[in-house]
Order: structure tokens, then sequence, then C-alpha cells
């Protein structure tokens, strides 16, 4: 099922400049690059982006982390996007990724993880509408896409 799903570079990974890298990823995986942008999040855009971990201890910290620095936003397409993108991105704590995810690959620190992805169809289009006008999203018909739906 063809799916969207919307994927940050945290700051971390924008000063690390690990942006190119996380992209590579997803690229290589085959998933559809259809929406990018970078800015620095407002507090209230990261607090209703995180909205579901209010009130956690690691809320604070977490929203001062999200609006430290420049993140890129994504939204990638492709058949099953949302766990692919979560598969690829290995375990929230990057001491428990596995070796070869991107939090395995290239985080120790469990809010300095790198990048964000969706956990369900529910929140990929929620947080979709948080950072992309419909119109910012851009259809287009790769050569591979004919392959795949062969
Ligand atoms: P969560 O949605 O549980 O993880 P994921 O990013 O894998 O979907 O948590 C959101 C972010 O909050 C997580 O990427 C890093 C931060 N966080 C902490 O700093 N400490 C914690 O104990 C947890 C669970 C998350
Ligand atoms: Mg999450």
């Amino acid at each position: 099922m063809t799916q969207r799903t919307l994927v940050l570079v945290k700051p971390d990974g924008v000063m690390r400049q690990l942006s190119g890298t996380v992209i590579q990823a997803f690229e290589q995986k085959g998933l559809k690059l259809v929406g990018l942008k970078m800015m620095v999040m407002e507090r209230a855009l990261a607090e209703q982006h995180y909205a579901e971990h209010q009130g956690k201890s690691f809320f604070p910290g977490m929203v001062d982390f999200i609006v430290s620095g420049p993140i890129v936003a994504m939204v990638l397409e492709g058949p099953g996007a949302i766990k692919a993108v979560r598969d690829l991105m290995g375990a929230t704590n990057p001491q428990d990724a596995a070796p070869g995810t991107i939090r395995g690959s290239l985080a120790v620190d469990i809010t300095r993880n790198v990048v964000h992805g969706s956990d369900s169809p529910e929140s990929a289009s929620r947080e979709i509408g948080l950072f992309f006008r419909p119109e910012e999203l851009v259809s287009y018909v790769r050569p591979v896409d004919g392959w795949l739906s062969e």
C-alpha cells in the first residue's frame, strides 16, 4: 500500500552535516522524496508535533532540543513507507538501535537521535499537515514506479 510519511533530520543531524546521509538512506531504499524544506521550528509547532508526549519527563528537554537549530523536513512516499522509515531509523534509544540503522550507526544519545519518522498512518497524515501545505508536495512518476506497479 502506498503511504506517505514525515521525516525530520533533527538539529543534531543538520549540525553534524548528516542531512544528506539521512536523505540518501531513504532514497537508496527506493522511497520517493515528495516534499523537502528547511526551517527552525517554532516552539508552538514543536509542542504540537510532539503533543502525544506532553507531560512526560523528557518533554521539555526534547522540545528545547528540537527548536535549538535548523531541521530538514521531508515527506517520503512508497509501499509501506511508514514502517520502512521506522525500520531504517532504528530504535528510539540509539544504544538499542541495530547496527546499520541510522540511529544505530550515527548516534549514542536518546535525545540527539538524528531523525524523526511518523509512527502510524494517523500520525503521518497529522504530522505532514503540520509541516507542509498540500501544494508543497510534489507528485511525479519515476521510471521505477512503472516497474513497481507491474
Ligand atoms: P518517541 O516518539 O517515543 O520516539 P521516536 O522518535 O522513536 O518515535 O519519542 C520522541 C523523541 O523524544 C525521541 O526521538 C527522543 C525523545 N525521547 C527522549 O529524549 N527520552 C525518552 O525517554 C524518550 C522515550 C524519547
Ligand atoms: Mg515518535
